[in-house]
């Protein structure tokens, strides 16, 4: 599976980072992070809630333009070697200055500079999209909002939402999701990962979003699963992640299939690789396996990803030609 191209919409950049990564930078700073690895050197959590502030533990770490750099290489070289021709990762300023424009446009370079490199070294291309936090409340969205409108270009192409869904509502975020729209920025949000049906059809109704990270969860709301099919939304289902954390007992009873075979655009992605033990490459061969797909299947998610991507028509282009001479 690793030589099939292809593309992913939903990753965390610092939910991608190598554990051994980590644990590199927090040594050079004499900070002791030992409490958030097992003795096998992986990430240490008991739940999803527990995941998000070990995730925050380990992103403390990275402080500087030059740390961010250092792990957007690192995760494009994991991705990469996985197969994955374009990527779009969610990047939060919070971590990365903490809402101030200037400090966030330092860090934004030097992942921007990464990024070009790597694009000529590896051959694949990275476009960002700025994400606010849930739990961090409604009042901090809006400094990130507003770092996003002022970065948008070729390579902050999207704004999104990602967090504990189980805290306050979409609508709450609108100040936010309007202030970037306005800036001509695409949207998404997690939506139906840990909240029901009613979380994804809040999202999409009252934050006008095109693609929803998750939405598995519109599956037990059939009437709501015909109209994200009618309406074209996309789902970046990442199924390891959602099997990893419980949202689902089973691959088998993960309903990404389900949701294909009525008609939903659906893509595959990996959320926070290391934290969940996979890789994009894992990703098809559970899902060849579980429910049989093959070529002709991963060429429609692909094709569903890349239509759906928040990149430019002639990025596309490019990436739509390195699709084909991987088939
Ligand atoms: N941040 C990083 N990974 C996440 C996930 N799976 N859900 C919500 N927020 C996240
Ligand atoms: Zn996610």
């Amino acid at each position: 599976m690793k030589s099939i191209p292809k593309i992913e919409l939903h990753l965390h950049l610092e939910g991608g980072a190598p554990p051994a990564f980590i644990r590199g930078i927090a040594k050079e700073k004499g900070t002791d992070l030992s409490r958030i690895f097992r003795e096998d050197g992986s990430y240490s959590y008991k739940d999803f809630w527990h995941f998000l502030k070990v995730y925050e533990a380990a992103t403390s770490v990275l402080t500087t333009p030059e740390d961010y750099a250092r792990l957007t290489r690192a995760v494009l070289e994991e991705s990469a070697e996985n197969g994955v021709v374009y990527s779009e990762t969610f990047i939060s300023p919070d971590f990365c200055g903490g809402g101030d424009v200037a400090a966030w446009r330092e860090y934004l370079h030097a992942m921007e500079e990464t990024a070009a490199k790597a694009e000529v070294e590896l051959g694949i291309t990275l476009r960002g999209i700025i994400t606010c936090i849930r739990h961090f409340g409604p009042e901090k969205a809006k400094p990130i909002a507003e770092c996003a409108a002022q970065t948008k270009g070729s390579f902050i192409t999207g704004f999104g939402i990602a967090g504990d869904e189980l805290i306050g509502k979409p609508k709450d975020y609108l100040w936010a999701f309007d202030c970037a729209r306005e800036a001509g920025l695409r949207l998404t949000a997690h939506a139906g990962e840990w909240g029901g049906a009613e979380s994804v059809r809040d999202a999409i109704r009252d934050l006008n979003v095109e693609r929803i990270g998750h939405g598995v969860q519109a599956i037990t709301d059939l009437a709501l699963v015909d109209e994200i099919a009618e309406a074209g939304i996309t789902l970046e289902c990442c199924p390891g992640s959602n099997v990893f954390l419980g949202v689902f007992p089973t691959w088998r009873e993960h309903p990404i299939e389900t949701l294909r075979e009525r008609g939903v655009k659906v893509t595959v992605s990996t959320d926070d690789p290391p934290f969940f033990h996979t890789t994009m490459s894992a990703e098809y061969d559970r899902l060849a396996d579980t429910f049989g797909w093959d070529e002709e299947i991963f060429d429609e998610i692909n094709a569903n990803a890349l239509a759906a991507a928040f990149c430019d028509e002639d990025t596309k282009d490019r990436v739509a030609k390195k699709l084909k001479k991987g088939t």
